[in-house]
């Protein structure tokens, strides 16, 4: 199956590695750079489909894409079938594929029964993708977690019942929500997922390196992996993977999500996201990485960041 390319639906994705979506941090500049450097796909921040009915214009923003952004994927997070059709139907052009959350473990997006609680209601987890297939001509895909509580693995379950409703790709991210971020990846766990369905299956979390790639890739026998916070600040991972090489300095990269975020927000929120983006470059800065840390999180405007640009990034 490797060695034809990845395909979601009909569409052909030119590296089996993804960028991952991260609410305030996979933003235009970021996802240009993962793009640049050879991810196979790029998804939006996560969206709320209510917020696309309501026309809620920083929810819509949220759905802008670079113009090398193809294909792109928009990732939208609703707990009622009705409401996500009716968003999938007001997406803008430019989107390729739709993401269905269904891994995102914070409270208050559980607490409306949205994201990783879907994983408690399988039933519930196909009636969404049916809704939404039905909504639109794209392919729908879904990201998930191994279940909610911990031990309690139900992605099989919940990826046989979506896939049943039509989703043209899962992607495991290989914890409970109940783990959080914390623990490690259960890679066995995502490996049983593969056995449950037909469709391409991603597998997700805790990949920093080309060697953690290959061996997510091995271990699960997944289609393709997502790269999250590992590509942060590390976006050449993508060029790694693909073994090509893109001559580019961290300092040309950082000035790029700048602009591009200038482009989109005033002075003091680019400063703010620029924070986790900066500290994700210093991570590989041995030796002066919490001093670039302290610095840009103290940082308030365009001269403090540019300073601390110039000084560790020439
Ligand atoms: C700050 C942050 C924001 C995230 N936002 C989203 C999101 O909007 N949608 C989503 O499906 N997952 C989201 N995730 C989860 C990631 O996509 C990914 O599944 C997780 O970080 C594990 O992969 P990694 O170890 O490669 O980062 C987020 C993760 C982080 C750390």
């Amino acid at each position: 199956m490797r060695n034809s390319p990845l395909k979601i639906g009909d569409i052909e994705l030119c590296s089996r590695a993804l960028f991952a979506p991260m609410a305030g941090y996979s933003d235009l500049g970021a996802r240009y750079l993962a793009r640049l450097y050879g991810a196979g796909l790029t998804v939006s921040e996560m969206v709320s489909a209510k917020g696309l009915i309501f026309e809620n214009k920083e929810t819509q923003k949220l759905l802008d894409k670079t113009e090398i952004e193809t294909p792109f994927a928009a990732q939208l997070f609703a707990h009622e079938p009705e409401i996500l059709c009716r968003a999938v139907g007001l997406l803008p052009e430019g989107i390729d594929i739709v993401d269905i959350n269904m891994g995102c473990p914070a409270p208050k997006i559980v607490k409306n029964g949205e994201g990783s609680a879907l994983l408690k209601d399988p039933v519930l987890a196909g009636e969404l993708v049916a809704a939404a297939v039905s909504g639109s001509k794209r392919p729908v895909t879904v990201k998930m977690r191994l279940g909610f509580e911990m031990g309690d693995f139900v992605a099989d379950k919940v990826a046989r019942e979506v896939e049943k409703a039509g989703a043209a790709m899962v992607t495991v991210h290989g914890r409970y929500r109940e783990q959080m971020y914390a623990g490690e990846v259960d890679r066995n766990a995502i490996r049983k997922v593969r056995d449950a369905v037909d469709i391409p299956l991603i597998a997700n979390g805790d990949v920093r390196t080309l060697r953690d790639y290959e061996r997510m890739l091995t271990e699960t026998e997944a289609d393709g992996v997502m790269i999250g916070r590992g590509a942060l600040g590390n976006y050449k991972i993508f060029a790694d993977i693909l073994g090509k090489s893109v001559r580019r300095t961290e300092r040309e990269d950082i000035l790029l999500q700048i602009d591009f975020l200038k482009r989109e927000y005033p002075e003091r929120i680019v400063v703010n996201l620029m924070k986790h983006h900066v500290s994700a470059y210093a991570s590989g800065k041995a030796g002066v990485a919490k001093e670039i840390r302290d610095r840009v999180h103290h940082a308030t405007n365009y001269i403090e960041l540019f300073a601390i640009v110039d000084e560790y990034f020439s």
